[in-house]
């Protein structure tokens, strides 16, 4: 049999877009989550999925050795920004800890080949944007912390070891396959356009737009939505690259145009024909007003052409795997309507 990658958190929201398109490219992979944030039917029926921690060195040295596995997807992890401010020491365990117990098995099995999920919260606050990958890394988060001390650890793994990584810096992932067979399924989502869409279905309470006097140009917060989808075509390309024997790279992920929380909402509520209840709210804390990502590198070095970049499309996606959800997934509280926007 041929090699297998290794994708850690494959039952999850990103790693199961990414082991259908593997899949799709008829590359074998092989997939390690515990099923705590993940779903099982997420993975497509040709990946094995074995059922644990990443964590566990004895479990990595088997299934790396069992499966014959020449590279790895790292996944698996916490990514939740505001969760991580109030248990950090979960994040540097589930984040960074068990990225060294991976990396320490990577070099056990000779696997010197590694795709790593980072994101846009390891560049902190930016001061202007778009943010190239030259700028400062100042986390303001332990989250972002968390991810850029793995970052950290490739590196100077490849320079000791040999280890050749490409490392990924997600912006605002959003959407879901457009085949309709994994999207995003968090019950208890924060992410704007998955929160939008439960409370347009009426799941959850009216959107609370956190912050209507940002210095942009209509108050709102500006990211830089990726369709999961162009995201996990990224992911097959940097694994391609690297088993051509290519070097590490290190590059943002994102369209390099960004979008402001009124836009998503109206976009939205020109693809659904409805309004999407909301409020006006404070500011959370911690959200840059800006995160648009410098988008030329991933181009350039990966030869990466976006398939779905188009706000709309990545709305509509969104709300149609919203709406293949059971009824009961993801009742946070009473259906929204009697809160309105002026
Ligand atoms: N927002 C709302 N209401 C909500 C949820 C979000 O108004 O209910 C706003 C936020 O204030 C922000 C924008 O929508 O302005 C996007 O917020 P998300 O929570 O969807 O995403 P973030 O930009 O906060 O976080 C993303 C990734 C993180 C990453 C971060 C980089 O999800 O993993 O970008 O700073 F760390």
């Amino acid at each position: 049999a041929s090699p297998r990658v290794l994708v850690t958190g494959g039952a999850g929201y990103i790693g199961s877009h990414v082991l259908h398109a593997l899949t799709d490219a008829g590359i074998p992979a092989v997939t390690i989550d515990d099923l705590s944030a993940g779903r099982r039917e997420a993975i497509p029926a040709a990946v094995p999925l074995v059922e644990g921690d990443i964590g566990s060195a004895e479990l990595l040295d088997r299934v790396m050795r069992d499966h014959r596995v020449d590279a790895v997807m790292h996944f698996a992890g916490s990514i939740v920004v505001p969760e991580s401010v109030v248990k950090p020491l979960d994040y540097y365990r589930n984040n960074t800890a068990n990225s060294l117990t991976l990396l320490g098995a990577c070099l056990r099995a000779g696997i010197d080949k590694v795709v790593f999920s980072s994101t846009a919260a390891v560049y902190g606050a930016p001061e202007s944007v778009p943010i190239r990958e030259d700028a400062p890394t100042v986390p303001i988060n332990p989250y972002g912390a968390s991810k850029l001390m793995t970052e950290q650890m490739l590196r100077d793994a490849g320079a000791a070891h040999g280890l050749r990584s490409v490392i990924l810096r997600y912006f605002n992932v959003a959407g879901a396959d457009p085949a309709g067979r994994t999207g995003q399924a968090t019950p208890v989502a924060t992410h704007l356009i998955k929160v939008a869409c439960q409370a347009l279905l009426g799941r959850r309470p009216p959107l609370a737009i956190f912050g209507t006097d940002y210095d942009t140009p209509d108050g709102t917060c500006i990211r830089d939505y990726i369709h999961v989808s162009d995201l996990a075509d990224a992911h097959v390309l940097a694994l391609l690259h690297l088993r051509r024997g290519g070097g590490s790279l290190l590059m943002n992920c994102g369209y390099g145009r960004g979008a402001s929380v009124r836009e998503v909402v109206r976009t939205l509520e020109e693809v659904s024909g409805e309004q999407v209840p909301a409020t006006f709210a404070d500011r959370r804390p911690g959200d840059p007003p800006q995160l648009v990502a410098g988008a030329d590198r991933i181009r350039e070095q990966l030869g990466w052409v976006p398939k779905h970049d188009r706000l709309d499309g990545i709305v509509r996606s969104a709300l149609s795997w919203e709406r293949s959800l059971e009824q009961s997934v993801g009742q946070a509280g009473a259906p929204g309507g009697s809160a309105s926007r002026s």
